[in-house]
């Protein structure tokens, strides 16, 4: 049977890179969708406006489609826009989940959800699928509430915790911390970067190809996928400096007390990889190989 991708959120880095992974595939049919206008380049899939917070257009296109899988990225991804506006944040991350999941039923087809290591409370990170989230954020609390759905819908489901993915895309709407510490070094900026936020940093590329395995290899349950190696923001923002040549003194580590952002972030997260690595035989990129990637791609972008 010829399979049939349905993706939210497509104009957004994950989607883009999935878009990249599985257009143009013989047998494969892929309906992109995203709010507003299609922003990615290609016309080896179909693109579809969808406003995942507007449940009746989430049934309909969904019905209309008939997707065989549908991988939900879309999402409000602004942890701190998230804590300031939770009404938002509760349409974006859990009412939409519900329509998807709602349409999905209909439909009959598969959901492969996109979930957080912000459920966890980062006490004692590194963590497993069997840890027990305990959010610390509106967005984690959001996000942990759409996985409750997600695992009582009638469909076979999959819901994918990830991290702090880094990546580039031509004319993207959000940045992430791998751009955002090079363009400040670069325009000689000041930069102020917590040493007691741990993370694994995820090269988009890997989660996409990650979730193609989830997908092609019909998978459900609770999958962690993110890269393989930990450290602390400061320690990958003095990485980010190595790596394109530019002037580590202008990095201050600070802590995320006198950060005083408006989310709470969980100090310690990270994720054991050894059910993604023995099922999906997912191997991450090195961050080393993965800033390499970016490099090259931005080289690519600009010609
Ligand atoms: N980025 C991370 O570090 C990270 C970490 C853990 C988990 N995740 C999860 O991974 C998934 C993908 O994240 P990402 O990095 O690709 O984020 P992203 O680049 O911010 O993409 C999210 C996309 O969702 C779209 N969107 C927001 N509200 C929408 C709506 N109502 N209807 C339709 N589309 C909507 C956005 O549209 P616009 O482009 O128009 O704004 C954007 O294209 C999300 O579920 C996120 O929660 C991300």
């Amino acid at each position: 049977m010829t399979q049939s991708i349905l993706i939210t959120g497509a104009n957004g880095l994950l989607g883009r890179k999935l878009v990249d992974l599985l257009g143009g595939r013989k047998s494969l049919r892929l309906i992109a969708t995203g709010k507003g206008e299609k922003r990615i380049p290609g016309t080896d899939f179909e693109y579809v406006s969808l406003d995942v917070c507007d449940g009746d257009a989430v049934r309909y296109v969904v019905k209309e489609t008939r997707p065989t899988v549908v991988i939900h990225c879309a999402a409000m991804t602004n942890v701190d826009a998230c804590e300031l506006d939770p009404k938002a944040c509760q349409a974006a991350n859990v009412d939409a989940v519900r329509f998807v999941i709602e349409g999905c039923e209909k439909a009959g087809a598969r959901l492969v959800h996109l979930s957080t290591d912000f459920v966890f409370d980062g006490a004692d990170g590194p963590y497993d699928e069997n840890a027990v989230p305990n959010p610390l954020s509106v967005y984690g609390k959001c996000k942990w509430k759409a996985e409750e759905y997600v695992k009582v819908a009638k469909i076979p489901a999959a819901i994918v915790r990830t991290m702090l993915i880094y990546g580039v895309t031509p004319d993207m709407s959000r940045s992430n911390i791998v751009l955002w510490v090079k363009k400040s070094l670069e325009e000689g900026k000041t930069i102020r970067v917590v040493n007691d936020q741990y993370r694994m940093p995820t090269l988009a590329e890997d989660l996409a190809a990650g979730l193609a395995e989830i997908v092609f290899r019909e998978k459900t349950g609770l999958w962690h996928l993110s890269g393989a190696e930990g450290m602390t923001m400061y320690e990958l923002a003095l990485k980010v400096a190595g790596h394109w040549g530019l002037n580590p003194e202008l990095i201050t580590a600070t802590d995320s007390a006198s950060l005083n952002q408006p989310a709470r972030r969980p100090p310690r997260t990270g994720f054991i990889l050894l059910k993604a690595q023995t099922e999906l035989a997912y191997r991450p990129t090195s961050f080393k190989a993965g800033l390499n990637i970016v490099a090259q791609q931005l080289l690519n972008y600009a010609r």
